[in-house]
């Protein structure tokens, strides 16, 4: 990608991410919720905050729908923009973590190609891919915002699923099955997750 600022020089802060981590006494990370339109990805990760605030943890969700509003509202649904869009949340993502956040992404982020650059410019431990796998009949089903119905009108172009593509994750860190199980065992499986890998104490 091109840059287009010149004559731009790195400030090394005196307060580092480490300095952070230590007084927060957890670790710093992105968990990056991916899924269809529908399959739970913000009720889970609100939920999964939720649960970490209790614990003691700095948290912060980032969220699709949120996002849109402000920072990408300029942007559409068009396969490019939906990059542009994955690229940005990825290098805001990248400031929670040094700011010492257990940052918490929900956005559809269907291309496999632009989750993977992100993985890349957090590094691999600190991306942590939660793939939410509400089958595409069961989010339809729900149609919690009337946006599969519209879509199956011809009244949304590219909807994820119906008229856009959604690539699933080939080896997420974690599979939560949120079409089929209640939304505490999800949550249990993304806490274990993280007390098992050492991310939080
Ligand atoms: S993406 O693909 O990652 O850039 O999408 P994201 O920023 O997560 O935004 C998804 C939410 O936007 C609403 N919406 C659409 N989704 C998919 N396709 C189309 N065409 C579309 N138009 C609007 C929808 O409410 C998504 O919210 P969630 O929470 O995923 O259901």
């Amino acid at each position: 990608e091109v840059n287009k600022s010149s004559n731009v020089v790195w400030h090394q802060a005196a307060v580092g991410r480490s300095d952070r981590e230590t007084s927060n006494g957890h670790r710093s990370a992105v968990l990056w919720f991916t899924g269809l339109s529908g399959a739970g990805k913000s009720t889970l990760a609100h939920a999964v905050e939720e649960r970490l605030h209790a614990m003691g943890t700095k948290t912060f969700v980032i969220d699709g729908d949120n996002v849109r509003h402000g920072l990408c509202g300029d942007l559409s649904f068009s396969d490019e923009d939906r990059v542009e869009n994955i690229r940005r949340v990825g290098e805001v993502a990248k400031l929670f973590v040094e700011a010492g956040m257990l940052t918490l992404t929900a956005f559809i982020s269907p291309f496999r190609s632009d989750r993977a650059k992100v993985r890349s410019l957090l590094g691999d431990g600190d991306f942590v891919e939660v793939y939410c796998r509400t089958p595409l009949e069961v989010c339809e089903s729900r149609d919690v915002k009337g946006l599969y119905a519209k879509a199956r009108a011809g009244e949304i172009p590219a909807f994820t699923g119906i008229s856009s593509p959604y690539e699933e994750p080939e080896s997420p860190e974690i599979i939560a099955d949120t079409g089929t199980l209640p939304l505490d065992q999800c949550v249990d499986q993304v806490i274990i997750y993280l007390l098992d890998n050492g991310y939080i104490k």
